[in-house]
């Protein structure tokens, strides 16, 4: 059971499992999107109520684009009207609706409604809910790559300040503190080119359950193992008086 002390501040999920759990029951892959949305709304509200700060959701990546083409476009009109019908509700309970992945491969009222909600929710302060579409990570650390060389190219930049702060400012997720917590359903334990960069020193957690059968219990289940561990950075154990789940200043 999760308490108020050590909550993760970032939590990031790759929500696996929608096909499977639609096959199990004799259905067509895409009734497990559809049940997967559901899930997004209870998972949205038990982050809030627990007073999670981030919480990130794979949705698509970019390899998805592969995936047989009624099945993405049934996905693209399901995110549209995710769009259309959610984040109205997500804009009242002051949660921040934030896209990181390549917007533009996305159909373009899809995208468009996609910048004008970033845009309308900028301002929220309680949740930033950020969906990963048409995301790969080694495209984000490549395109950071590009860009600090042109930095260079330009003179604006000398190659010797390249640091990890000045490269993590060039990723989607600039804005964001790494996840602390990285929850992967359908106990497939493997990133599929998901925060790589980010998720260096996260703790990860791997529930059996699929996406659709995933529920509010299940994440506080997993935000209370996240309690429990002890992260180190590197460092030794620390001792009964300092026993932190942050990050220690200055690493
Ligand atoms: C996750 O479920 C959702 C997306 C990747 C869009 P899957 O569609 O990958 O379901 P499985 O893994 O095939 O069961
Ligand atoms: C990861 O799931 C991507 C998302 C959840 C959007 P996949 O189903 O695409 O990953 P693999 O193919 O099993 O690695
Ligand atoms: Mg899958």
């Amino acid at each position: 059971m999760a308490h108020l002390s050590n909550l993760p501040e970032h939590v990031a999920i790759i929500m696996d499992g929608n096909g499977r759990w639609a096959q199990e029951r004799n259905l067509p892959r895409v009734e497990g999107h559809r049940k997967g949305v559901e899930v997004i709304r209870e998972v949205i509200r038990a982050a809030t109520e627990l007073g999670v700060k981030y919480l990130t959701l794979y949705a698509f990546s970019k390899e998805n684009w592969s995936r047989p083409k009624l099945e993405v476009s049934f996905l693209m009109t399901l995110l549209s009207h995710y769009l259309d019908s959610e984040v109205k509700e997500l804009h009242e309970n002051q949660i921040r609706f934030n896209v990181i992945g390549c917007i533009d491969d996305l159909p373009g009222d899809v995208a468009g409604k996609i910048k004008r909600n970033m845009e309308k929710t900028k301002n929220n302060q309680k949740l930033v809910l950020t969906l990963a579409l048409s995301y790969s990570s080694r495209f984000e650390i490549i395109e950071a790559v590009k860009k600090l060389c042109r930095r260079v190219r330009a003179g604006t930049l000398s190659e010797n300040d390249i640091t990890e702060t000045v490269f993590s400012k060039e990723l989607f997720t600039a804005d964001m503190p790494d996840p602390d917590l990285l929850i992967r359903t359908s106990g497939e334990y493997r990133l599929s080119n998901f925060l790589l960069w980010q998720i260096s020193y996260s703790e990860l957690y791997v529930s059996e359950k699929y996406w659709p059968d995933f529920n509010k219990a299940d994440f506080v289940q997993a935000v209370g193992e996240y309690q429990k561990r002890e992260r180190r950075f590197g460092g030794t154990a620390p001792t009964a008086q300092c026993r932190s789940n942050e990050r220690p200043t200055g690493a």
